[in-house]
């Protein structure tokens, strides 16, 4: 699944498009593709704030368009510059709950110049369903991403 998205993801990013909108095809593609994916959306640092601002998303809208660095598992990943995989949300306290379908987290940052940026999110109403795949996938939707910030 992950190998027929990739060039996909790719000829998203090589549109003509405005970086909003690559990123917004790239939300509602991989959540229409990826069954374990429900909500997909991209967080980026809010200027000079230590905080994160909702980007592009696909999925029920949030309450939580910003997110302090340090809160919930997004803000974690802001300061550890690590990705996160959550199996299970309910055995999280640091866990900003946008919905009560979801079961399970990942969150992966978004490197520019090798500084962390931003990331993508995604919440899945799946048990336990994301493996080293959904992060390589991930790392490299990023990397693409990155490409056009
Ligand atoms: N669950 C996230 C908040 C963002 S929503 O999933 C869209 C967190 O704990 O940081």
């Amino acid at each position: 699944m992950f190998d027929v998205l990739r060039p996909l993801v790719s000829s998203i990013i090589d549109s003509n498009n405005s970086s909003d909108v690559k990123m917004q095809d790239i939300c509602e593609l991989i959540k229409a593709e990826v069954p374990h994916y429900d909500w997909v959306g991209f967080y980026f640092k809010n200027g000079d704030k230590r905080e994160l601002k909702l980007g592009a998303y696909a999925g029920e809208p949030t309450d939580h368009n910003i997110i302090p660095f340090g809160k919930g598992i997004c803000g974690q990943v802001a300061e550890s510059n690590q990705n996160f995989i959550v199996p299970d949300v309910k055995a999280q306290d640091n866990y900003i709950a946008c919905s009560i379908t979801v079961k399970a987290e990942i969150v992966i940052p978004l490197f520019m110049n090798e500084e962390n940026i931003g990331q993508i999110d995604i919440d899945s109403n799946t048990a336990n369903p994301f493996t080293k795949d959904d992060e390589h996938f991930l790392e490299f939707v990023n990397s693409e991403v990155a490409k056009i910030l």
